[in-house]
């Protein structure tokens, strides 16, 4: 077992009578932008939540650095070294951008454990050393004008750094993103690639998503999925002339720039 990976080993997983997954084998490396695409319906979000530990996998394991286990709950995700981003925003509307950034280092990631922080029950100190984490992160990610805004007054793409930067700011080694780039421009893609290549310098990223120009630019490696299996895996320029996987994406509407 590779300790340097996070491995998903014969992941099945059924929903009645629907195998949503079936069998799904894959090894994400540090370092590595591994993409997982396919069709609409295709299991990609039910894998994601797999490893993260929404869905629970009926058969399978898997591996977190070494470490094995056969299901796991959300909430321990981040002390395995694994961040992630929702589908959707997932940010709270009456909390600023650096109170939701602040979430992210809380244990649980919900607002349940946050009266504490903000003065009660949890030590100044601690409170203190959350409150520069997150502003340098909001720094780092050049967000650092908007850290006493409202999610819901700022532009779209804003609102998805700021998840972005909740999900970064436990410092993960692999972080995993469900369609980053819907509902952004071509520019605001663009400069979504240029940012997913620069983590990639420090960290592992596993990408779901259905715009090819993105995934084709950004990824080392790509695993297809169609009904719940692999039925591809390797390298963008090998990806692209599997002819599996043009067969696969027929008669759906392939989601460019
Ligand atoms: N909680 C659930 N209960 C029942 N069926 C589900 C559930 N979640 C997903 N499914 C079904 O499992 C299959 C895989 O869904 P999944 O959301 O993983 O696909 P996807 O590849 O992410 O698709 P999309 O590209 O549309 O996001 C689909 O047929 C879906 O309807
Ligand atoms: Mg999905």
């Amino acid at each position: 077992m590779e300790n340097s990976s996070l491995q998903v080993e014969e992941i099945t997983v059924r929903f009645g009578g629907l195998v949503a997954l079936d069998r799904v084998s894959a090894t994400f490396k540090e370092r590595e932008v591994h993409g997982v695409i396919g069709p609409n319906g295709a299991g990609k979000t039910t894998l994601f939540n797999v490893v993260s530990g929404f869905v629970k996998a009926d058969l399978g394991k898997l591996s977190f650095f070494g470490e094995e286990v056969s299901s796991h709950r959300p909430e321990k995700l981040s002390k395995y070294g694994v961040a992630r981003t929702l589908q959707g925003l997932g940010l709270f509307a009456r909390m600023s951008v650096l109170e939701n950034v602040m979430i992210g280092l809380t244990s649980t990631g919900k607002t349940k454990n946050f009266g504490g922080m903000l003065g009660f029950g949890r030590p100044v100190k601690e409170e203190r050393i959350f409150r520069e984490r997150a502003l340098s992160k909001l720094n780092e990610l050049e967000l650092g004008q908007y850290v006493d805004r409202m999610p819901p007054s700022l532009p779209y793409a804003i609102q998805k750094k700021v998840a972005l930067a909740r999900a970064l700011v436990l410092e993960p080694r692999f972080l995993m993103l469900d369609e980053p780039a819907s509902g952004l421009s071509n520019d605001e893609m663009d400069e979504l690639g240029d940012l997913i290549l620069k983590l990639s310098e420090k960290m592992g990223i596993v990408l779901v998503e259905h715009h090819m120009d993105l995934v084709m630019r950004v990824c080392d490696v790509i695993t297809v999925l169609d009904f719940g299996r692999v039925i591809a895996e390797g390298t963008p320029d090998e990806i692209r002339s599997n002819p599996q996987v043009t067969e696969a994406y027929l008669g759906e509407e392939v989601n460019t720039h």
